[in-house]
């Protein structure tokens, strides 16, 4: 079996990060979330993984390279725009030839991983098997509709009135049947070949999907709040370390990270919570939920719940910084000049809420 990562799309929900940056390599507790994916493969049992990419590709493969830091063996396939998880697939198939695959998003996550999926499917062999989960908002995500047995009869995509709350969760397991489907189907209102559309195709011919209740916890990573959700849930899962250097007049409680190179002094630090490689806290509040990624300088000032990427500094900053998203080499400074104003240079799309 296969493994297939997609990592192209336009990440428009994350802007502005995503004007200069691959979404799939933003941090959660300062790792990318595309290295979950890599990590999820590896334990599946999976060698071989295609990763499909699109005007992001650069920094997706000096990111992961060949794979070898994952045990992996990993190819990369080209996507000329992002036309559809069903079109990425296509673009695929003759890397994939017809050997089943595992094709994973790479903006999600799964924290309990995909080997029992994979296990299931090299087992009971169907066309496909859809992975679903209970979601409260089922009109943001693919829907299934289940018959008695537990069969899927239908999939809609993003449905204005969804018939039930099992959403697919991104990811898929195929045999080589699907590159018929999403050649036979035909692109959707906003111009995508739509995944659901060639699963429904495969139903509608007969062939059998089943479906696979996740019972884990499992994120879409595509919006800010679901990126703070998800570096809540892998920090909480991590182990304390100590790598870096703390003074003695400062306060660690929980779970605390840091790594090397790192300097604390005359701060509290409340976990769970990371601090990256060669990170400056002085006179500080890191709250829970928050991590720093690596050669920050945080100064003066008080943050939690919150992602700051590296080489970013938080100065002097009078409230306290929550549920933040902080791009690479940003800088956010109190500043005494005159007159009293608000300075910023923000970029396209950004967001800024000011008290
Ligand atoms: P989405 O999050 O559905 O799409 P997107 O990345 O374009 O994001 P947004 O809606 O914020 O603009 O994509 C899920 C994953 O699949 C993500 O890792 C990107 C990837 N993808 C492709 O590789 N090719 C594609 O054609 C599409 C649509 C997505």
């Amino acid at each position: 079996m296969k493994g297939l990562i997609l990592s192209g799309g336009r990440g428009t929900r994350l802007r502005p990060l995503t004007h200069t940056s691959a979404k799939q390599l933003i941090p959660v507790a300062n790792r990318p979330v595309l290295f979950f994916g890599l990590e999820a493969m590896h334990r599946a049992g999976i060698a071989e993984v295609g990763i499909v990419v699109g005007d992001t590709h650069a920094d997706i493969e000096s990111a992961v390279g060949n794979g070898s830091q994952w045990g992996l063996h990993v190819e990369y396939i080209h996507q000329e725009a992002p036309l559809g998880l069903a079109h990425a697939v296509l673009c695929a198939e003759e890397y994939l030839g017809d050997e089943p695959f595992v094709m994973y998003l790479g903006d999600n996550l799964i924290l309990g991983g995909i080997t029992n999926f994979v296990h299931h499917f090299l087992t009971h062999r169907p066309s496909s098997l859809i992975l679903l989960a209970h979601v409260r908002n089922p009109q943001q995500f693919g829907v299934a509709e289940l018959d008695a047995s537990g069969r899927v009869t239908r999939l809609v995509e993003k449905p204005k009135q969804p018939k039930s709350d099992l959403a697919l969760v991104g990811v898929y397991l195929f045999d080589h049947s699907i590159f018929d489907a999403c050649k036979a189907i035909r692109p959707s209102g906003r111009n995508e070949l739509e995944i659901t559309d060639a699963i429904q195709h495969l139903i509608e011919h007969g062939l059998r999907v089943d479906a696979h209740l996740v019972e884990g916890w499992w994120k879409d990573t595509g919006r800010l709040e679901d990126m703070l959700e998800a570096n809540r849930m892998i920090l909480d899962s991590l182990e304390p370390a100590m790598h870096g250097h703390v003074d003695e007049v400062s306060d660690i409680h929980g779970k605390v990270i840091i790594e090397s190179g790192a300097r604390i002094a005359r701060s509290t630090l409340r976990g769970p919570l990371i601090i990256g490689e060669n990170t400056e806290i002085f006179d500080s509040f890191i709250g829970p939920f928050t991590a720093i990624g690596s050669g920050c300088r945080v100064e003066g000032s008080e943050i939690e719940h919150s992602i700051v990427l590296s080489d970013s500094s938080i100065l002097h900053v009078g409230s306290r910084i929550e549920d933040s998203l902080i791009g690479r080499n940003a800088c956010i400074v109190k500043s005494n000049g005159r007159p009293s104003a608000y300075r910023v240079m923000v970029g396209d799309h950004s967001r800024v809420e000011i008290r």
